[in-house]
């Protein structure tokens, strides 16, 4: 099975590029940088990732950031995350940044974006795989200091497909942020929205109302039977992380998690690793974490592997394309 999980086509949509800033890196990067961390070595940095919820998460992933200085940093983060892609044979990602963790550091977006741009086009031709950049807003932050993001991420429209929403979900749903999603759609971006990690299936509802094409996450939407059909009837994906809910606490254990429970209602669920050097895993360990609790079929990793596909904002060929491919492999 393992073999099987590692070398079936793979799409990731559910991936932020500083969560995947692994330790060695980032003592290289501070060296690099002349930053002084508060850790001595990697095992202690390790042992710090021992999470009780979300907030104590992003306390210290906002930490591990400050490391990122230059377009270079950018670039060998982004390429990092892409050897892993190779590895795992993912053959198309959809990855999230946040923007204004940069800006507060007064490093400023162009650097950011065109390191991980340059990085993500290396991919595409040197490994065939293909990207697309979503922006995330700080959701603990206001509307109108996002709103002043967006007005920059306007000038990398060529280089940037969606808008995302992330951060310390409760106390923030999406209706905060009403007034950047209409303006991020007029503009011509995508949107996607973080909801129902931690807050309640309320928060999808309100995501849905203001145009989310994908929720990321999306576990609570069992808490509301009406809105669990709506999400079946119009395929809208979950963007599903097995590993981070559990480190973070969203549920007790793996055997908990409703990920299999949802596909087997047929939601439109994926595999995605969130925020891999912090939780444990890229996509092929929690594909394998959820194999060893469940025991998935053949069949069920294939589905949940379409969804992904269906999820992404590639086109209707690409998309048929994948599919056929994913369907074929044995
Ligand atoms: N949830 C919200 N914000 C985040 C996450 C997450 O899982 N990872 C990075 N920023
Ligand atoms: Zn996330």
């Amino acid at each position: 099975m393992k073999t099987f999980l590692q070398n079936i086509p793979k799409v990731e949509l559910h991936l932020h590029i500083e969560g995947s800033l692994e330790p060695s890196m980032m003592f290289k990067l501070a060296k690099r940088n002349n930053i002084n961390l508060k850790f001595k070595n990697e095992d202690e940095i390790k042992k710090a990732y021992d999470f009780s919820n979300l907030q104590d998460f992003l306390d210290i992933y906002y930490q591990g950031a400050n490391v990122l200085q230059t377009k270079q940093d950018f670039y060998d983060l982004t390429w990092a995350y892409i050897q892993k892609c190779k590895e795992q044979n993912v053959v198309h990602t959809e990855i999230f940044f946040d923007p204004q963790t940069h800006t507060a550091r007064n490093i400023p977006i162009k650097i950011v974006v065109e390191g991980i741009y340059e990085a993500l086009e290396e991919a595409k031709n040197q490994f065939g795989i293909s990207s697309f950049l979503i922006a995330c807003i700080l959701r603990h932050l206001s509307e109108e200091e996002g709103l002043k993001t967006l007005d920059e991420l306007c000038l990398y429209k060529d280089k940037i497909k969606a808008i995302g929403l992330d951060s310390s979900e409760l106390n923030n749903p999406p209706s905060k942020f009403k007034n950047l999603f209409k303006k991020a759609k007029q503009e011509g971006f995508l949107l996607v929205a973080h909801a129902g990690e931690e807050g309640d299936s309320e928060y999808i509802k309100e995501a849905l109302e203001l145009g989310i094409n994908r929720i990321d996450h999306g576990v609570k939407c069992e808490q509301d039977k009406n809105l669990l059909e709506i999400i079946v009837q119009k395929q809208i994906p979950l963007t599903v992380c097995p590993l981070s809910n559990v480190k973070l606490k969203v549920f007790k254990n793996m055997q908990e998690h409703n990920i299999l429970k949802l596909l087997q209602q047929n939601v439109c669920v994926g595999v995605n690793s969130d925020d891999p050097a912090y939780f444990g895993g890229y996509i092929l360990e929690n594909f394998i974490a959820l194999d060893e609790t469940f025991k998935l079929s053949k069949d069920e990793v294939k589905k949940l592997c379409i969804n992904a596909v269906n999820a992404s904002f590639l086109n209707t060929n690409e998309k048929e394309k994948l599919v056929k491919q994913i369907k074929a492999y044995k």
